[in-house]
């Protein structure tokens, strides 16, 4: 069996200038496929309320939600490294619940390490949370669960004053001990300076590539999402296109009575 990625290789992936590469997972013969490709992370992400379970947003996702997908995905990954997601208000209300939820994340779900959104704001949270020896991976900028306060998924730091914010939020995360932080939706130039400051990696997601390393959805590469498709996704495959044709033919030979055949019976 080939050796399990942890927070150490991350790290030291940054030291030696090696991209990290990162892709969400929900499931078990996917995160299979993927641990099989060589993926170094897994983010059991909370974008599975979008993708997976057809929510406007990521906000109506739970902890027990996160930790049957984790389960699903952690049983297929002798190699890639899992980190499970953080869902609102599982660490937001207090530091006791941070710290009861990432727990739960971590022994139910089998997770290696967990992520959370908010920089400053959450420095205490996260530093609780390492303190019980829990990995924790940060989540500036674009904060999905942040849309209301946002008024929409937008591009964060295209001011000065909010791209020192940021800055200051990237140093408090890993002040607060965090391995990783994740910057979405920020300007390339700006999160290229985060990156050359701190000396956790930086994961970008429309980050541009001054990042440590990338992570994206898996549904939006493989072009499963009908609705929206950001500027910073890079679509790999016709997912859409793929299964309808697949579908099609088994309704199509169903139908016609092509399908079973002898070779897909019983004597
Ligand atoms: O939930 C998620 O998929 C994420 C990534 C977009 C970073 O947080």
């Amino acid at each position: 069996m080939r050796k399990q990625v942890t927070i150490l290789d991350i790290q030291k992936m940054k030291d030696e200038g090696t991209p990290i590469t990162v892709l969400t997972c929900y499931d078990y013969p996917t995160a299979r496929i993927m641990d099989g490709c060589g993926i170094d992370v897994i983010l059991v992400g909370d974008s599975l309320g979008v993708v997976v379970a057809g929510h406007e947003n990521t906000l109506p996702v739970t902890v027990d939600e996160i930790i049957y997908h984790s389960r699903a995905v952690m049983r297929a990954t002798p190699r890639a490294m899992v980190v499970a997601d953080m869902p609102f208000l599982s660490y937001q209300v207090d530091i006791p619940t941070a710290r009861l939820n990432a727990g739960r994340l971590i022994k139910e779900g089998g997770a290696a390490a967990v992520k959370l959104e908010g920089g400053t704001n959450m420095a205490d949270t996260i530093r609780a949370i390492t303190s019980m020896d829990i990995p924790v991976m940060g989540h500036i900028g674009l904060t999905p669960q942040s849309i209301h306060r946002m008024g929409g998924y937008r591009v964060q730091g295209k001011k000065e004053e909010q791209a020192d914010r940021l800055m200051a939020d990237a140093l408090a995360v890993e002040a607060a001990g965090a391995f990783a932080v994740t910057l979405e939706g920020i300007p390339q130039k700006l999160a290229r300076k985060i990156t050359e400051a701190l000396t956790i990696p930086t994961i970008g997601i429309g980050a541009g590539p001054g990042c440590d390393g990338q992570v994206l959805v898996l549904h939006d590469i493989l072009g499963l999402c009908e609705k929206y498709s950001p500027k910073f996704v890079k679509r790999y495959a016709d997912g859409r296109a793929l299964i309808a044709d697949a579908v099609s033919a088994y309704i199509a030979e169903v139908r016609s009575g092509e399908f079973p055949t002898e070779a897909h019976s019983f004597n």
